[in-house]
């Protein structure tokens, strides 16, 4: 009998879902952490909306109805109230928005924020101290946070906690509920950026306990630039009322009232301008791939390959940032460069395998569509590639 193990196999048709991605045939997109593919699905999105616009001139009606399809789509997959989802234009946007409702004049007028969150978050913070707001930082060490570090910064002072479910840099997830009960203890509420989780992992904001959680859909929501979402708990919505607004945050927005500052009931509220029509063809399109193969099955067999990353980089004596339990990372896993990663980005590419340079690492993230193969081959490369440039600019 052999004692040979048959290789672990996804619990979906990977093969059919492969069959989807262009870019399959001539690259290994191991870049999800900063982008994902186009599929035939998101670029007839695309397309879908081009022949309206040619076909009809404008239609309205139609372009509405989509962007509350996306919306619809986006709460299905963090199991939320399609009404408790606000549409933006980006992460930063949407941030901005929800600190605008924000008021810091009083007594509550701390913000503690983790240093591992994205800069574009820990910056809007920032722009609210004119407003008397006072942000405390939640340190990173050794790539990592431990949980019992909010626990020294939350106080009753503390409005708002803010806490990126992973890590940009290495793919460090944070205990979401840990760090929601110390804020909710406190009488603070908890803003999660759940960027690079999204579309990795399931995502439940009741059982997370979350006030707040934004994310676009570039990364592993397979869609495109141009739109993000925020949600709102429920209970929470009618005491906000952000200054960053427009007419889509009216009750009417076709109600055409210059002097009316009346306010939507649900989190569209937390809406501006014309929502990214555009955007939410494509959006809807992305994530309803990741709504159909099911979020378990994605985070059963990204686990897989990210730990054929992480052991496969080791046995090759590479260098890892931070942390390397996959029960606590995304499947990004951050390889230390000793020189530029942007030329290690380069020399991957060179190499048919699209990796993502951040600071002192290179980002290899896989996704629902990788091979263990191909986490073999990227590994290879990497080699490879780290040894020419070491040698070269030595
Ligand atoms: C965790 C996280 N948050 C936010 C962003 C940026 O968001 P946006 O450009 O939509 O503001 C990124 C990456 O680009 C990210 O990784």
């Amino acid at each position: 009998m052999s004692s040979i193990k048959p290789n672990p196999v996804p619990r979906f048709d990977l093969e059919a879902w492969r069959s989807e991605i262009p870019i399959l045939k001539s690259f290994i997109p191991l870049n999800n952490c900063s982008h994902a593919p186009q599929s035939s699905r998101t670029r007839a999105a695309v397309e879908t909306y081009l022949d309206s616009w040619d076909r009809d001139g404008m239609d309205w009606d139609r372009w509405l109805d989509e962007v509350e399809k996306a919306k619809a789509e986006f709460a299905a997959l963090v199991r939320a109230d399609p009404d408790t989802i606000a549409i933006s234009t980006s992460v930063s946007a949407a941030t901005a928005s929800l600190a605008s409702a924000f008021d810091f004049s009083g007594a509550r007028n701390r913000i503690v924020a983790s240093e591992a969150e994205f800069p574009t978050v820990g910056q809007v913070w920032r722009a609210h101290e004119k407003y008397g707001a006072q942000i405390d930082w939640v340190p990173v060490e050794n790539g990592i946070i431990e949980s019992e570090a909010y626990e020294v910064a939350i106080d009753e002072r503390v409005q708002v906690v803010s806490a990126s479910h992973a890590y940009y840099q290495n793919g460090y997830k944070q205990d979401i509920g840990s760090i929601a009960k110390m804020a909710h203890s406190a009488g603070s509420w908890l803003f999660v950026d759940a960027y690079q989780t999204l579309g990795t992992c399931p995502i439940d904001v009741n059982v997370l306990d979350v006030d707040f959680l934004a994310g676009g859909t570039l990364k592993y929501l397979m869609a495109a630039p141009g739109i993000a979402f925020l949600y709102v708990r429920p209970s929470l919505i009618d005491r906000l009322k952000p200054a960053l607004t427009g007419w889509f945050g009216r009750a009417n927005p076709f109600a055409f009232d210059a002097k009316s500052l009346d306010w939507s009931s649900t989190a569209r509220r937390f809406e501006t301008g014309t929502p990214p029509i555009l955007n939410s063809y494509v959006a809807r399109a992305g994530i309803s791939i990741i709504n159909e193969i099911g979020i378990d099955s994605i985070n059963h067999w990204t686990r897989i390959l990210q730990t054929r990353l992480i052991e496969g980089g080791q046995a090759r004596e590479l260098e890892i940032h931070g942390c390397t339990d996959v029960d606590r990372k995304t499947p990004s896993t951050a390889f230390i460069c000793p020189i530029d990663s942007h030329c290690i980005e380069a020399g991957l590419r060179e190499r048919g395998v699209l990796a993502s340079a951040r600071g002192q690492t290179i980002r290899l993230a896989p996704h629902f569509f990788n091979t263990l193969n191909e986490m073999d081959d990227a590994l290879d490369a990497l080699v490879e590639v780290l040894s020419i440039n070491t040698r070269s600019q030595k």
